[in-house]
């Protein structure tokens, strides 16, 4: 515009002038939708910036947290535990850290410390506690062929330690308002249904002692056939199994622990798989 109001002859025609108004109205109006992309950009640009700038300065406070808490209370090995814990859905049954209240046959495992021996402690995880055949009532489960040494060891060194907060320790949010399925595909690793079952109900876990020597696939054309109503799904995750004593893997009671609403969302799960 600059350059055009200087290059234009100081004494124009009349004729010339007012056919000059239209092209600077179109230049006004290009200028005008330029600048507003422009600050539509920039606005966008900004408020971008301005959430990466939240973000990048509220994320530090929280993981700093949990790391000097992580660094300045506990041990590798009780962290390590802490998460174990949540990933083996102990703490479905046992509650948050330990501390009970989920269902009256399962004790709140925050007073133990040291009043049970390692070894004690050992031999109930491995093992089990109670194996019960009544389906209404959850007994300790036997997780020697599932969980590790060294995660045997962690848990027993966390439930020594006191259960203490662990950063980061939260189990798999639940979808709410996503469908039964999606709710239920974060059910099965919230209870750790996929630790024993595997990932998308596979199996491939060893359980040499039981009769066919794995725990079972929970798809496929066998499952489908011999749980082919929802009823017969659901019955078995409340009732379980006890498939024989200690150290064979059986399939966990769920009564008085998994409400009827998440086993309704954990069966919609199961049938969404091969
Ligand atoms: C399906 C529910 C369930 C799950 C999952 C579960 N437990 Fe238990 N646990 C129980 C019940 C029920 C008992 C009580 C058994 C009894 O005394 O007859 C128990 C007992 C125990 C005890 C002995 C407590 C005491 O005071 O005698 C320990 C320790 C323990 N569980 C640790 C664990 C750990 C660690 C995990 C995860 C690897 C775990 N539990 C997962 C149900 C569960
Ligand atoms: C500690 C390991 C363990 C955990 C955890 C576990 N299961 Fe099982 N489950 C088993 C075993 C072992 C069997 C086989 C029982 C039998 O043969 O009597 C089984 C059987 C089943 C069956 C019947 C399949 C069949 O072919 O017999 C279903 C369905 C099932 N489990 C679902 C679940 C769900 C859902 C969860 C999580 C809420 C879960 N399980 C958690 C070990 C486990």
């Amino acid at each position: 515009m600059t350059e055009e109001e200087r290059t234009t002859p100081p004494k124009k025609p009349a004729g010339r002038r007012s056919q000059g108004i239209l092209p600077a109205i179109i230049v006004a109006v290009i200028a005008l939708a330029a600048a507003g992309v422009l600050i539509g950009f920039a606005a966008g640009h900004y408020t971008n910036r301005t959430t990466t700038l939240t973000t990048t300065s509220a994320a530090p406070a929280v993981p700093s947290t949990s790391q000097q808490t992580t660094a300045a209370s506990v041990t590798p090995s009780v962290a390590a535990g802490a998460h174990t814990f949540v990933q083996f859905a102990c703490a479905q049954c046992h509650g948050d850290r330990g501390r009970g209240g989920v269902s009256p046959f399962v004790p709140a495992l925050s007073s133990i410390k040291t009043s049970l021996t390692v070894a004690q402690l050992e031999q109930i995880i491995n093992h089990g506690l109670g194996e019960s055949a009544n389906p209404k009532k959850p007994y300790m489960p036997v997780w020697g062929e599932v969980i590790s040494k060294t995660q045997v060891h962690d848990l027993v060194a966390y439930i020594r330690a006191g259960l203490p907060a662990v950063g980061d320790t939260q189990p798999v949010p639940v979808p709410a308002g996503q469908g039964a399925a999606v709710a239920g595909a974060a059910l099965y690793v919230k209870y750790g249904c996929i630790n024993c079952h595997g990932p998308n109900g596979l199996g491939g876990v060893p359980n040499p002692l039981s009769p066919d020597k794995t725990i079972p696939v929970l798809s496929g054309q066998g499952f489908r056939q011999q749980f082919n109503t929802d009823a017969k799904i659901a019955a078995v995750i409340l009732s379980g199994s006890v498939i024989g004593k200690a150290p064979i893997v059986s399939m966990p009671h769920w009564g008085g622990i998994i409400p009827d609403a998440q086993l309704q969302e954990l069966v919609a799960y199961l049938k969404t798989l091969k």
